[in-house]
């Protein structure tokens, strides 16, 4: 496995651009499967997990071409619905095709999902809202066999605003017979950005954009050609790494929009941020002022952005809490940043952060993708060489993270097949 190595104390300078969104494109490559033909996505980020799911999409019968980050899918030849545990124990997100096969071919046999190790993420709302539709449900051996001769509109309730439950749900319902709401849906950019792309292959969907999604089932969809939102967390990502870096990075290809919880708490921090609906500046130099925060469904802080706030609050001037409300133990960065000199203490899933003068470089372990990019971060700030292992996890949501950085003025560099 490759790792990544960082000598870290050089200021970041320059522009980059931001790919296209993750959680975007892998519900959408899923949705693809709802109707017959050809579709065209572009921004789609050349990344483990987009092969993994084109990997899935093959085995299920369609064909499917990635060039040029544009993906090209030929979902005629659909005839084998079936997601295996040799890929969705690789991607969590694989639990996507569930919904489409199940509304389009009335059968789906998914095995249950691994993907990050951030503890336990069941998927028992998006099994119970697919039999509120009318589907019969059961285990086997691991796998969600899931059956209906046709699927019936009905009023679902989620009892957490997930976001995998609501693209399932609502996947599945664009093809139900009748009226659907899904109430306390989520309304993460990538879950409008699904609504946006099932619209226009001719759902039909209101409230995209809030808590209440209502949806009147269509008998048919077409296939359509849809540009991928940008990568709200890649923004966030190189946000924070120019914060804790110092110096100064624009953004292009991006949108403050998505990501005003991050600026907002940036800003406080003592960063300057400029945001604009296709560009995103920030400035800093020397340590920020410690600042706060608590992970929470859209519009709060994304959890996926905490790791790497955290990473940021290790150096800053003082003491904050980082608190994840979304998943009580996506924690495992701790451990490591530990051992770069952070001054950490944790109580359950609140985590009060001590910043110090300097880390120090050390090797560290990836253990999940966002935890391997807080890693990284760490180690810009990081006195010294820092030798992050197992970057295996990052590959899967980053495109070319350590090239990117790198044309900012970073001194990093991959290590092909080290342990
Ligand atoms: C998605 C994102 C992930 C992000 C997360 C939260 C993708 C591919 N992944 O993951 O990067 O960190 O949203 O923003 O888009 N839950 C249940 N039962 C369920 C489903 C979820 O209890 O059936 C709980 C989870 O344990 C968690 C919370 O709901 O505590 C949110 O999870 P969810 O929004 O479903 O996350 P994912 O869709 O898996």
């Amino acid at each position: 496995m490759d790792k990544i190595v960082i000598n870290g104390g050089h200021p970041l300078q320059g522009t980059i651009e931001i790919s296209g969104a993750k959680n975007a494109v892998l519900p959408i490559m899923a949705a693809t499967l709802l109707a017959d033909g050809v579709f065209r996505i572009t921004n789609v980020p050349d990344l483990r997990d987009v092969k993994s799911m084109a990997h899935l999409l093959r085995i299920i019968g369609a064909k499917v071409e990635f060039r040029d980050n544009t993906l090209e899918i030929d979902t005629s030849t659909c005839n084998f619905f079936e997601a295996p545990y040799e890929i969705v124990k690789t991607m969590r997100a694989s639990i996507y095709v569930l919904g489409p096969l199940l509304a389009k071919f009335g059968q789906a046999r998914v095995s249950l999902p691994g993907g990050c190790a951030i503890g336990t993420r069941p998927v028992d709302l998006h099994i119970k809202g697919l039999q509120q539709l009318g589907a019969t449900i059961d285990l086997e051996r691991g796998y969600v066999v899931a059956t209906a001769r046709h699927l019936s509109g009905s009023n679902l309730n989620l009892d957490v605003s997930s976001v995998g439950a609501t693209g399932n749900l609502l996947m599945a319902a664009v093809l139900a017979q009748g009226k659907t709401t899904i109430n306390n849906a989520s309304w993460e950019p990538e879950i409008v950005a699904l609504a946006d792309f099932l619209v226009k292959m001719g759902a039909r969907i209101d409230g995209v954009g809030t808590a209440r999604l209502t949806i009147h089932g269509v008998t048919k969809l077409e296939p359509v050609q849809f540009e991928v939102i940008p990568d709200r967390i890649e923004t966030g990502t190189f946000l924070i790494a120019a914060a804790l870096a110092g110096g100064r990075v624009q953004l292009n290809r991006t949108n403050g929009a998505l990501v005003n919880s991050l600026i907002a708490k940036l800003r406080h921090a003592g960063a300057q941020v400029e945001a604009g609906e296709s560009t995103i500046v920030c400035e800093a130099d020397g340590r920020l002022k410690p600042t706060s925060i608590t992970t929470a469904a859209h519009p709060g802080f994304p959890t996926d952005l905490q790791a790497q706030w955290m990473a940021l609050m290790c150096v800053a001037e003082g003491s904050s809490i980082v608190t994840d409300t979304v998943f009580f133990d996506r924690f495992m960065h701790v451990a490591e940043l530990r051992r770069l000199g952070a001054n950490i203490e944790m109580n359950g899933n609140v985590a009060v952060v001590t910043g110090v003068a300097h880390l120090v470089g050390a090797p560290v372990m990836s253990t999940d993708l966002r935890a391997s990019a807080s890693l990284i971060l760490a180690g810009l700030g990081a006195e010294g060489q820092t030798d992050v292992l197992r970057v295996y996890h990052l590959d899967r949501g980053y495109e070319r993270i350590e090239n990117k950085l790198r044309s900012l003025g970073a001194q990093i560099r991959r290590e092909e097949g080290s342990l």
